[in-house]
């Protein structure tokens, strides 16, 4: 990562709650963006941030300095108005804020050892959960208010997450799905499914959320690899998917069909007994595929899919049944962070996938580690 990149780092790059729209920070200020059509939607020079986080493509934004200005602070949480360019509200807390998660009802605010629910309406504080240390700010929520998760690392020594009920402001279940510490968690976005991956990288779990016993596991690869992302597809379509980049510099992309599928194919004792750390029940490889060399190996990346369209003819399999799996891939390399520097025009890179999925990725920067 030579001179150019270090002129224009990202610093944060956040996709929305449906992914229609994502934000870049850089040293000078943040840009929103329309996932759809690449139009910037709101530029503002004011600092250097380190996290800014959308509410759905409203005028609200949860923004945190990067600290690199006294008056932006790690620290400190403003909610934002993009319409009137103000502050609506600010909020200090003890240590540095690693995360910030939004729904119209809840605001979570995740610290290394604490993790704050507000009301997003009165921000007042609905309950604190203490967690083990959670150096990387690891979680993650669910905005859907029928089913608003939030996930949580249980453990530093082993791959176990908390899951809280964030409306009703209680512990759900605890998933014990590695053996090593959780690399990864994503929710998908009505809260009905829940991924994980360890630092060893090998296995996706898949557990639903409603009856955490029942597992299922992708097998990524067979060599360690750092998961970088997990992402679920907005859940309205059919079959859910789930992609996943990794320090390999693939993006794997699995589809959920197991719902279905597995019941016809398995018999009952499948679904109910499956044990922590099994992996007996690791899905046909025809759910996976793999898109290769999306970036190069070790640049960290991020990947959501946009959406998936269900086509008519649909005498193969599930995955070939549906079409337009559009994604975003972000990526800290410097070739691709290029599409980031003046002129900021549209900052994509269409890259084909290989048959029989579709369309096309759209291949941005990022610079956060
Ligand atoms: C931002 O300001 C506009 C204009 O005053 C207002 O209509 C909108 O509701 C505000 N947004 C939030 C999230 O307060």
């Amino acid at each position: 990562m030579a001179n150019q990149s270090s002129r224009y780092p990202i610093l944060c790059a956040s996709f929305n709650q449906d992914n229609s729209g994502f934000a870049i920070s850089t040293k000078d200020g943040f840009k929103i963006i329309d996932s759809n059509t690449g139009r910037l939607c709101y530029d503002r020079a004011v600092g250097a941030f380190i996290i800014v986080e959308m509410l759905y493509s409203s005028s609200l934004l949860a923004i945190v300095g990067a600290g690199e200005q006294p008056s932006l602070s790690p620290r400190r949480l403003c909610l934002f108005n993009t319409t009137t360019g103000a502050p609506l509200r600010e909020m200090t807390f003890l240590t540095s804020i690693l995360a910030v998660r939004l729904n119209r009802k809840r605001l979570v605010v995740v610290l290394q050892e604490k993790t704050y629910i507000y009301d997003s309406n009165s921000l007042s504080m609905l309950d604190t959960i203490d967690t083990v240390p959670n150096l990387k700010g690891l979680c993650a929520f669910s905005p859907s208010l029928e089913g608003c998760f939030l996930a949580l690392p249980a453990s530093t020594a082993k791959g176990a997450v908390l899951v809280y009920n964030v409306m009703e402001l209680q512990l759900h279940c605890e998933i014990d799905a590695h053996r090593s510490p959780l690399a990864a968690i994503a929710l998908s976005s009505n809260g009905k499914y829940i991924a994980t991956a360890s630092e060893q990288g090998t296995i996706i779990r898949v557990h639903l959320v409603s009856e955490a016993t029942k597992s299922y596991s992708f097998r990524r690869g067979t060599c360690p690899s750092t998961i970088f992302s997990l992402s679920f597809a907005p859940s309205l379509q059919l079959p859910d998917i789930l992609v996943a980049t990794s320090s390999s510099g693939s993006v794997h992309i699995f589809s959920l069909g197991f719902e279905t599928n597995q019941r016809t194919k398995m018999s009952g004792s499948f679904l109910g007994s499956i044990l922590p750390y099994s992996v007996n029940d690791a899905l046909d490889p025809a759910h996976h595929h793999v898109l290769h060399n999306a970036v190069s190996a070790g640049v960290r990346s991020y990947a959501v899919v946009r959406k998936v369209d269900k086509v008519a003819d649909s005498s193969s399999s599930e995955i070939a049944s549906c079409r337009s799996v559009l994604g975003c891939v972000l990526a800290s390399e410097l070739y691709l962070f290029i599409y980031f520097c003046v002129p900021f025009y549209l900052p994509y890179l269409y890259v084909r996938l290989p048959c029989p999925l579709p369309p096309f990725f759209y291949l941005l920067t990022s610079a956060r580690s």
